[in-house]
Order: structure tokens, then sequence, then C-alpha cells
């Protein structure tokens, strides 16, 4: 979900909204905004897009109120429907608040107000909290007390920023396991999930722990505890602007992060060698020793960031020889794995609040091992909650399904692999500066790749009756098989699904019928045998009547009499070849999913950072 808080000398509603707005890709099952006006408050709220709150509120304005907040929903308790959108409200109207995560003692708290004559609108969690936070302002302590006393109540994972009606110059908020950063305005401040909720008004924020509670006025802003103790909350600066957070003329901001890719590659490789020539990366805080004590490397993650992880398992083994599991971050600590202080654990993030991701190193943690986030967003939970953090440098992502997000974890986890290659002595100088003179070429080539998006985005146009796709890869070829698929199930709604392909024979072989499309990534040729082995299973699918189209590198004409269509590819190393093969399967989907009709940048049912588990 997103959340937006605003206290100033501007119209909330405008604000607030345009928070919103920016903050739509957390979540678009409802929205809605609550305002303090003359002692009263004022409510609009609507299921689906924030679209449909924009008519509400172009029908009829809230008054011009100058303290206010916003929800955009992830539905988790109660379907999205106009009553369960946020804010909800205490029984008298006093309080209006809004609640990203979930409340895990809802059910008993609402019990024991139940029985005081206390009725719900909604099916929420989250309104009770409102009842309690209004009970307590009612019994004569101000909003930031009623919050604390609340909070310590409450079990689960929340934000939830509060205004009270009788008190119009405040915003209340406070933080468990869930997103909250201030924006420091001058004569007015902010509260978003993240940074783009108030880009566009200051770069200036602040960056909230657990459990935590902030308020804020036009003037000041003030961080306690749960229990009001004061806290010192930590200051930082925002190093994009609001052109970032914007479409620059592309139809889809996903288009556009696509097209961002050289540009994202080229920032995460920047200033990574000393003028010696040493890897160095720079926000490294695990000592060499550790590293060299390492006997195993776990990666967690979720979605496209578990397949970047998948890469990099590859690409760790070969140039470190440490052995390398990769994990769903939401299987890993129910299985009761084996990690001590010998285990590195990598926790691949994105948005660096993917709550199954956090958990997931709370429970490494607690058995002892380091962990290094690999993340793209700056004092997020899960660099916070990690011994060392790899930042990625893609910029803002906001359409939902990841694109320059997963290139440059890509590069992240190249770099990583090189460092601990460096450190360990598994890999010398020279073979170091070769493969990273190679990643620096990477930019380049995808810029090639980039110059066929007509051919690609043609060949897309000409699926849009299809309705199962499926992608085959083989070695570092196979996670990139596993991303496309995911990237046409997120925005086309279709079937599809990646194999190793080598495992066709042993099954999915089945599924191949007349015309089916069959999209296969081809390793370059060398002197392994992945190449021909490829060349076999595409000829396997092909004599069953599958349509196929192959992405193969540039100069490979083994490929031609079995290639129905054929995107060719730079000539890059088989574990770099990620960086540049799903880039024609991010444009195909992109293309495909515009021609169905669908909204690319907030496919249904998703959002863009999970902070629920
Ligand atoms: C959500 C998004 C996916 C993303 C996954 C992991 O499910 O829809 O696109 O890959 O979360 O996100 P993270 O921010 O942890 O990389």
């Amino acid at each position: 979900c997103g959340i937006v808080g605003y206290v100033g000398p501007k119209r909330a509603q405008d604000v607030v909204i345009d928070g919103l707005r920016r903050l739509e890709y957390r979540g678009y099952d409802s929205a809605g905004i609550a305002v303090v006006h003359e002692g009263e408050l004022a409510l609009a709220k609507r299921a689906g897009k924030l679209a449909n709150l924009d008519k509400v509120l172009a029908d009829t304005p809230l008054p011009p109120a100058h303290t206010g907040i916003g929800h955009t929903r992830w539905a988790t308790h109660g379907r999205p429907n106009d009553v369960n959108a946020h804010p909800h409200t205490g029984g008298a109207r006093r309080v209006a608040l809004v609640h990203n995560g979930i409340i895990e003692n809802f059910v008993e708290l609402r019990s024991r107000v139940e029985a005081d004559d206390h009725v719900f609108l909604s099916e929420t969690d989250t309104e009770i909290v409102a009842h309690l936070v209004e009970l307590q302002v009612q019994s004569g302590v101000d909003l930031p007390t009623a919050m604390q006393r609340v909070c310590q109540q409450l079990d689960g994972a929340f934000t939830l920023v509060a205004v009270d009606a009788e008190d119009p110059d405040r915003v209340v908020a406070a933080r468990r396991n869930s997103p909250l950063v201030v924006g420091l305005g001058e004569g007015e401040n902010f509260l978003g999930s993240d940074v783009a909720a108030f880009i566009e008004h200051t770069r200036e924020a602040l960056e909230l722990g657990q459990d935590q509670i902030v308020t804020i006025t036009r003037d000041e802003v003030t961080v306690s505890d749960f229990w009001g103790r004061p806290v010192e909350a930590q200051r930082f600066h925002v190093d994009w602007d609001l052109s970032a957070a914007e479409k620059d003329g592309h139809d889809w901001f996903m288009r556009k992060e696509i097209f961002e890719q050289p540009r994202a590659v080229a920032d995460s490789l920047i200033g990574r060698r000393t003028t010696g020539g040493l890897l160095q990366l720079d926000e490294m805080r695990l000592a060499d020793e550790e590293i060299r004590d390492l006997d195993k490397i776990i990666i967690i993650a979720c979605g496209t960031s578990f397949y970047a992880g998948m890469v990099a398992k590859y690409a760790i083994e070969h140039w470190t020889r440490t052995p390398v599991e990769v994990e769903l971050a939401s299987e890993f600590r129910y299985r009761d794995p084996i990690v001590d202080a010998t285990t590195l654990v990598v926790a691949i993030s994105q948005s660096g609040e993917t709550a199954d991701t956090l958990q997931a190193i709370r429970h490494a943690r607690s058995q002892r091992a380091k962990v290094l986030a690999i993340c793209n967003t700056n004092g997020s939970s899960i660099p916070r909650e990690s011994d060392a953090v790899i930042y990625t440098h893609a910029g803002p992502e906001i359409g939902v399904a990841s694109t320059k997000g997963f290139l440059t974890q890509l590069v992240a986890c190249y770099l990583l692999a090189l460092y601990v290659a460096q450190v360990k002595g598994t890999r010398f100088g020279d073979e170091i500066d070769e493969i990273m003179v190679q990643l620096e070429a990477m930019p380049g080539h995808i810029e090639t790749v980039l110059a066929q998006s007509d051919a690609v985005y043609e060949l897309a146009r000409a699926h849009t009756s299809t309705r199962s796709v499926l992608f085959l890869g083989r070695h570092a070829g196979y996670p990139v098989a596993l991303e496309g698929a995911l990237k046409l199930k997120e925005l086309a709604y279709l079937h599809a699904e990646g194999f190793a392909a080598g495992e066709l024979k042993h099954g999915p072989i089945a599924l191949i019928e007349d015309g089916l499309p069959v999209l296969c990534v081809v390793p370059p040729r060398g002197r392994d045998q992945l190449h021909g082995k490829m060349l076999s299973g595409i000829q396997e699918v092909r004599a069953r009547g599958a349509r196929t189209i192959c992405l193969a590198e540039e100069g490979d004409s083994t490929i031609e009499p079995y290639a129905d269509d054929l995107v060719r590819l730079p000539r890059v190393p088989v574990l770099l070849q990620p960086l540049v093969a799903i880039v024609p399967l991010q444009l195909f989907a992109c293309e495909l999913a515009t021609a169905l009709g669908h909204d690319v940048d907030q496919p249904r049912n998703l959002a863009k950072s999970v902070t629920v588990e």
C-alpha cells in the first residue's frame, strides 16, 4: 500500500492526491483521502484505481484544508470495495487513519470493544485501530500519546498515519516492519511510504526506525518510540529528482525503464575500481577475513529478484568456488535452514521492503549469519537491517514489473562474485580486469538490443490471440527463461512457463502442440556443449509443431534452420548473457500487454512492494 500525510500552507487535497499518484504502483485496489477542516473530517474513498477517486473529487472537492492523509491500497483483509478502502474512522468520526500492513490481533482487539456498542463498517483489520485511537483522544490525551498507547497493543506489521479533527495542525504516524519516511519542507512537512510521495516538494528526508512514532506540524517533526521516549532520526538527501519519476514521453513507465537500462547498468558499475585496479564495494562492511572464512552463500529473494539470484549462483560458484544456494525468501525460515557464522546470506530486493525477504534476513541473523543486501532503495528496511549493502543505481523503478531493477541486480551480483573472488584469491587481477571490461561494454550491447525494438514489437503484436507461451533456456539462460515467462504472466495475463531446456524431455514436452510459441534463449557458441544441446532441444519442440522464436548471438548461423523468428543478441560470455537476453523478452511482454489493452504499469492483483508476508 502507499501512504501519504501532509501539513502545510498548500491545499491538502492536491498534495495528498499527487503523492498518491506517485505511490500508486504500491497498490491500486482502492484509494482514499481524509482532510481536517474547521474541526471536522472530510473523507472520500473509492474502490479501484486512483482515477476513480479523482472523478469523485472532481464532482465534489473536499474543503480547502491544510492537513490531510491518503492511502492507495493493496488488499489483504477484506475485498477491495468502497467501504474497505482507507481512511477508516472511529465511531464518532473524530479520528481518521490509514494503514499499511497487517494487524494480527485485530479480532481480539475488536472483541474487546464490541461489547461497548462499537459498530464496525468494514471487514478490515484497520478499522479497530481507528476506533482505539479515537477512544484515546476522547479520553483527553493528545494524538501522539494516543498513537503510542494503541501501538503498544498491536501485533503485526504496520505503518499507521492518523489525523484528529480537533487537533487540525498535526499528523501522527507510527511504524513497525512497514515503510515510512518523512519529507522535510519549509513551513510544511510530509509523510510517505517512500520519497516518491513528496519528491516534487522536497528532497530532504528523515529515515524512521522500527517501533517509532513521528508527529509532523508545519514547522516541527518529532520522533519518539512507542513509549514516548525521544529518538534521533537520521536525515538523508534524495539524489534523484522529479523527472526520474515522470514518463518522459513514453506510454508506460515500464517502457521508459526498459530504455533506461544502458544508463542504469553503467551507473551501477561506476566507481567500483580503485586507481590501482582493485575492485572496491564501498558499502561493503564485511572484513576480508570474514569473506575468506565463508563456506557457503545463501541467496534469498522474491519474484524477479529471485531470478537475479539464480544467475548469481552460476557466476559466484564459477568465479569463487564457494557453494551457493538460492532460495525463495518466503520458504527460507520455515524449513529450518542450516546457517551459521560462516554463511553469507545475500538478500536481493529492489524495493528493500519486501516482508518475506525481511523476515528471512531476521531469521538468518538470529542464526549468526552475516547478511549482505543488494538493494535499489536507500534507507529502506532491508539494507538497514543488513551487515553490508551493495546499492544498485537503477534510479526509481515505478513500473510494477521489474526491468532496470533486474539488470542492475545482475550487475551487483557479478560485482559481488568478483569481489569475493578477489578476496578469496580464486581469480587474479587480470582475469577480474577482463570481466570488468566485458561488464563495462554491456551498456553498449544493451543499446544494440534496444535498437531492434520495432522488430520485437511486431513479433509481440502477432501473438495477441496466443493463450500460452513457453520459454526455454540453459545455464544462465535458464533464469532468463523464467524471468521472461514471469514478465508475460504479470503483464499479459498469459499462461507462460520457463523450463531448463534439458528438462523438457522429462515431462514438459508433452505440452507442445501445433503452433505453440516457444521462446528459446540460445547460449553463445563456446567450448562447452551448451549451444549444441540447446539446438537439440529446439529441434525436439519444432518436430512436434512448436513455433520457435530464438534469441541467438550475432553470427550464429547454425540456429537459422530451426528458428521461425530470430532476434539477434550481441556476442557476450555466457555468464553475462542474461544482461542482454532478457531485454527482448521485456519488450515482448510490454508490447503484447499493450496490444491486449492491459495496464502495463499496474497489472491486476499485483503491487510493486509487498510489505505483508
Ligand atoms: C513484488 C513485485 C515483483 C518483485 C517482487 C520482489 O511481487 O510485483 O515485481 O520482483 O515483489 O520485490 P523486491 O522489491 O523485493 O525486489
